[in-house]
């Protein structure tokens, strides 16, 4: 349950059904280690699949320089390639894809090699003005890890990936929003209300439509137009199996605001 106890993670769950994650490592600009990893990712499967109140995760960072400053480099240098092989070091990470309910990165500073990852993980990223986006992987001799050149390909394009990954060099919170990294930029001290705002808003929509919207745009990421075009129609069709349906559109018809019963 939520109640167990983190060392490296804290959790919280509001009224409006939005839940708060934040990574605290401050000490180390909140380095993801192995059990940062594991506490986000059960944190998250636990808020997906067994708490129906919580509709939308935030992701953030403790303090205020850091979302995370990557990987813990200190964890990472002595491992060799056996170990990184058979551990699959980092794939954990990969279970964040399972997760139906819409996660919003809230990036209060540095999100540096797999923190940068991970926001790009999310579904939508919000910048504080003092967020910063890099991959500088390369200048500690290796390559991204948790999907960097491959989200930052896909959200920036090829020529301004390549620049990024090449050569490790950051770009500032107004520069993310202009390449598509980001969606907005705001200032700190307003950055997790702003979260908060959006993630309170997706929560009054119906769950489960928002999950087959979450899904729609995630195949547009992961595949060709024509699967995801059919993809997407089925998903609409869907949508009216469900009450939510029935509901929305008869109180957009009677004039009132609908209430979703999330079936
Ligand atoms: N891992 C472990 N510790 C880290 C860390 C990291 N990724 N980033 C910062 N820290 C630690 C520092 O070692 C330091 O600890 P000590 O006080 O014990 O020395 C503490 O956090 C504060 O950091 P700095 O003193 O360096 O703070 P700064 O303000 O001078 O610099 C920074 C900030 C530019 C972000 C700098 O900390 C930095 O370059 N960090 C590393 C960034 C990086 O290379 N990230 C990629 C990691 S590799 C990766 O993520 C692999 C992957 O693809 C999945």
């Amino acid at each position: 349950s939520m109640r167990q106890s983190f060392t490296s993670i804290r959790a919280e769950v509001d009224d409006a059904g939005v839940a708060v994650l934040t990574i605290d490592r401050p000490q180390a600009l909140n380095a993801l280690n192995a059990t940062v990893m594991q506490e986000v990712v059960s944190a998250c499967l636990f808020l997906d699949r067994n708490h129906p109140t919580a509709k939308v995760i935030i992701l953030t960072g403790a303090g205020d320089k850091a979302f995370a400053a990557g990987v813990d480099i200190k964890e990472m240098a002595a491992v060799g390639y056996a170990e990184a092989y058979t551990s699959s070091m980092l794939n954990g990470w990969e279970t964040l894809r399972s997760v139906r309910k819409p996660l919003i990165a809230a990036v209060n500073g540095y999100a540096l090699g797999g923190g940068c990852e991970l926001a790009m993980m999310c579904d939508i990223i919000l910048a504080s003005d003092k967020a910063q986006f890099g991959q500088p992987e390369i200048t500690l001799g290796v390559i991204p890890g948790m999907g960097g050149t491959q989200r930052l390909a896909r959200a920036v394009g090829k020529s301004r990936a390549m620049e990024m990954v090449l050569t490790g060099a950051r770009v500032n919170a107004t520069e993310a929003v202009r390449m598509g990294l980001a969606s907005r930029v705001l200032p700190a001290a307003e950055l997790l209300d702003e979260a908060r705002k959006l993630a309170g808003r997706i929560a009054e929509m119906s769950a489960p439509v928002v999950a087959k919207a979450k899904e729609c745009v995630l195949v547009a990421q992961e595949q060709g137009l024509n699967e995801g075009l059919r993809f997407e129609k089925r998903e609409f069709w869907s949508c009216f199996a469900l009450s939510d349906q029935k509901e929305g559109m008869s109180a957009f018809v009677q004039k009132r605001k609908p209430e979703f019963k999330h079936m």
